[in-house]
């Protein structure tokens, strides 16, 4: 990841995963927000505690960088159970998932992340592995090959998905509880914030988090990230006024980095500025099918679906139409520009 990432909620580097490792939540006490899916989540844990079962299997759904990894981790711990991860690209044959299924210890939590990304073969021994907690095995070539049945120890499995649309309905279905992952509001986000600047002996205000709270799309893992670079802001640039080692972080340092980095005043990073530019300017503000957008931005359709429309859609710049998508009166002037046919009003004045 480069520096001009800085606000792609998708996590790249080594270093980043160490960071973000390190400031984790352990367990759902610690984690900020997502109020009704951490409810839902001790419910399930504790009903499955007092009969003394392994809990359902979950599904974690939502944009990148809101806390589903990190839930995941936090079902184990707070279940007691051992973790196993994995995930949908590593799993390219039925193969690859029967190895993995068969060595579980008994009640272990599987963690699979992005698995929408799954092996189509492997989706299909995963639904009986899910229900049953058995697989079966191919075993021989052509019209001598024969299935045997393998028993499986009983597993808790926790789904991640950016993209839950992408989902067979029969893998759906065998989830006991799907959660659905919202975005941080400023409140939350500012407690990520300061738990995080504790964790990093950061000293730093409070409009100084308020203002990255503002700037970081309602993602943790950006908050955090952007903490990390107002760090490293004050370090170099800061004069610590009380012989202390490190000078405290205040608006103007945040506001000086953020703008370092081209982080614009609602968090909007470069790709998020390129589409809505190329949507207002190339395509007279749409609608526009997503393609087309992709292609004209040289980005991945995926990840403008999954990463940068969300967030757009969210704060109201652009709204999504049978026909495409479309940006706002709100998109047209955080850009400064004139949306064509309509008139002067007394606002512009
Ligand atoms: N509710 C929370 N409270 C505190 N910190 C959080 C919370 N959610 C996420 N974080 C922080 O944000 C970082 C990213 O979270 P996590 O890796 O769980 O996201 P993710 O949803 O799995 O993203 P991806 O889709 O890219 O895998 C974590 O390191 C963690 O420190
Ligand atoms: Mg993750």
């Amino acid at each position: 990841m480069t520096d001009l990432d800085l606000t792609n909620p998708e996590l790249e580097s080594e270093s980043e995963l160490a960071f973000e490792g390190a400031l984790r939540p352990r367990s759902l006490g610690e984690f900020v927000g997502q109020t009704k899916v951490r409810g839902q989540l001790q419910l399930l844990l504790t009903a499955a505690t007092m009969q003394q079962r392994t809990p359902d299997h979950i599904l974690l759904a939502g944009p990148p960088g809101l806390g589903k990894t990190t839930l995941a981790m936090i079902v184990a711990h707070e279940a007691g159970r051992p973790l196993r991860m994995s995930s949908g690209p590593a799993i390219q044959h039925a193969g690859d998932l029967a190895a993995v299924l068969s060595s579980l210890v008994p009640g272990e939590v599987l963690f699979i992340d992005e698995i929408h990304r799954m092996a189509r073969s492997a989706e299909e021994m995963l639904y009986l592995a899910m229900e049953d907690f058995r697989i079966d095995i191919m075993v021989g070539k052509g019209a001598g090959a024969t299935s045997v049945p393998l028993d499986l120890a009983p597993f808790t499995l926790v789904g991640a998905t950016t993209r839950s649309g992408l989902l067979p309905n029969p893998l759906r279905d065998r989830f006991g509880f799907t959660a659905h992952l919202e975005f941080y509001a400023d409140s939350e986000l500012e407690q990520v914030l300061e738990r995080a600047a504790r964790l990093l002996d950061l000293r730093i205000d409070r409009d100084a988090i308020a203002e990255i709270a503002g700037r970081c799309r309602g993602t943790p893992r950006i908050a955090n990230r952007l903490l990390r670079r107002v760090r490293d802001y004050t370090l170099v640039h800061g004069r610590p006024t009380d012989g202390s080692e490190m000078a405290r972080a205040d608006v103007a340092s945040v506001r000086a980095a953020l703008d370092l980095y081209e982080v614009d005043s609602l968090g909007l990073d470069r790709l998020d500025r390129q589409v809505m530019t190329t949507m207002l300017e190339r395509f007279g503000g749409g609608p526009v099918g997503l393609n087309t957008l992709a292609v004209s931005v040289g980005e991945e359709a995926e990840t403008i679906e999954a990463v940068v429309e969300p967030f757009l859609v969210r704060i109201g710049l652009i709204t999504r139409t049978p026909r495409g998508r479309m940006a706002t009166p709100e998109g047209w002037r955080h850009f400064g520009l004139r949306q064509p046919g309509v008139g002067l009003t007394l606002d512009d004045l």
